[in-house]
């Protein structure tokens, strides 16, 4: 039986980590062992507990409660806490998932002990190495045992970057693998959308149902910490919100810096503009439902944009890049930047529109595929 440690701690992390814990449930439970490990880079239960409680994740064993902080002081106190967990119990693993702090400091901290990371999500690249996330994804893709790629682009990441052909030999002497496993959210993008329908009804507590609305999501560091990009974003907002209502799950991060970083004009227009619904962050059967309903989802969010063209709703990514490229290849999104003309265009190109959406992102069964691989390593 082989010992895995899951590690999680930001709220797109937690819903990844299901598809795992429903794998090895389903199809694995006498060939692995999972235990779960939450930084608490995430804490607030809109958050974090309500995705453990939605998703059927059991409660995890271990807490490390780091809650926020700079990014240095917030990475340390985190691989400190793995780094003692590691020491004091034995693991043939440590599964990792896409670029957060938690990733980065379950990485190192694993790294350092030898003992085994596995990545779900490498070699996802946005080419823009002043995100936080970029940097912690190409550390965490150099140190990983085996790279679970989501994607074809992905692959072809890691393969440019020499990760995929590195010579370089692990303790247990072996060298790196990098294995196109699919995408884990669309796993359950495919298995959440039948349970979230039956067990949510926020378009009709929202009063949602008969009227199209456009969804929209703001979290990025680059667009919440610059007055002049968040005012640009809520400026074509407001003006978007003049043809339809637009409903706003919003991230603490962006709530706490709203009416310091917006404009002040805009910031009272946004008091009085009754077709925009701010609304605090939502579950995973909220997102979904709102997803699904959406004419157009606006977001800076990798997740948000991935799902929205699962769903087969077009997004307008506020964003100078994307990792996930396919998604602007296909015509299924706009890149529109923090630009307030760029993103009304885009909206009036958009609405309307019904994405196609080829199997890009796997088979759905990519959380059983990364299971397997595990338990041969
Ligand atoms: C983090 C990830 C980002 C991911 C996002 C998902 C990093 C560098 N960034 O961004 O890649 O897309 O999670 O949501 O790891 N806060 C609360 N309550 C909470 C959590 C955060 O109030 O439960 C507030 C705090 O003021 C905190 C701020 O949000 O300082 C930012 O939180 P942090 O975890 O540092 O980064 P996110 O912006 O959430």
């Amino acid at each position: 039986m082989k010992r895995i440690l899951n590690i999680v701690g930001a709220r797109p992390q937690i819903i990844k980590a299901a598809a795992l814990t429903r794998a090895i449930k389903e199809h694995y439970a006498t060939e692995i062992e999972e235990c779960i490990l939450h930084t608490g880079q995430h804490y607030d239960s809109n958050m974090s507990g309500v995705f453990f409680d939605e998703l059927g994740i059991p409660e995890p064993h271990y807490q490390l409660s780091v809650g926020s902080g700079s990014h240095g002081a917030q990475t340390a106190k985190m691989i400190a806490g793995i780094e003692e967990v590691l020491m004091r119990e034995h693991f043939d693993g440590v599964v990792v998932y896409g670029d957060t702090n938690s990733t980065l400091a379950a990485s190192v901290a694993a790294a350092k002990l030898h003992v085994p990371v596995f990545h779900i999500e490498a070699g996802l690249r946005s080419f823009n190495m002043t995100m936080p996330e970029e940097q912690n994804r190409i550390v965490c893709d150099h140190l990983s045992n085996i790279c679970f790629a989501p994607t074809a682009t992905a692959m072809e990441n890691l393969r440019r970057e020499g990760i995929a052909d590195s010579q370089a030999l692990f303790a247990d002497g072996k060298r790196r693998s990098v294995v196109n496993s699919g995408d884990v959210m669309y796993d359950n993008s495919l298995y959440y959308a039948n349970l979230s329908a039956s067990r949510c009804d926020i378009i009709e507590r929202l009063g949602l149902s008969a009227t199209p609305f456009v969804l929209a999501t703001i979290h990025r560091d680059y667009n919440t910490d610059n007055h002049q990009r968040l005012t640009a974003i809520f400026r074509a907002l407001l003006a978007i919100a003049h043809q339809t209502r637009v409903v706003l799950p919003l991230h603490p991060r962006t709530a706490k810096l709203l009416e310091q970083n917006v404009d002040s004009q805009v910031y009272a227009a946004l008091k009085r503009e009754e077709n925009i619904l701010i609304i605090p962050p939502a579950s995973f059967f909220e997102i979904i439902e709102l997803e699904r309903h959406a004419q157009v989802v606006l977001t800076d969010s990798g997740g948000v944009q991935k799902e929205a063209f699962f769903y087969g709703r077009p997004c307008i990514i506020l964003r100078p890049e994307t990792e996930w490229v396919e998604i602007i290849a296909h015509g299924a999104g706009i890149l529109a930047d923090a630009d307030t003309t760029r993103i009304t265009e885009a909206y009036s190109s958009l609405a309307g529109m019904q994405v196609q959406f080829p199997p890009l992102f796997g088979d759905g069964h990519a959380a059983e595929r990364i299971v397997q691989e595990i338990i041969n390593y």
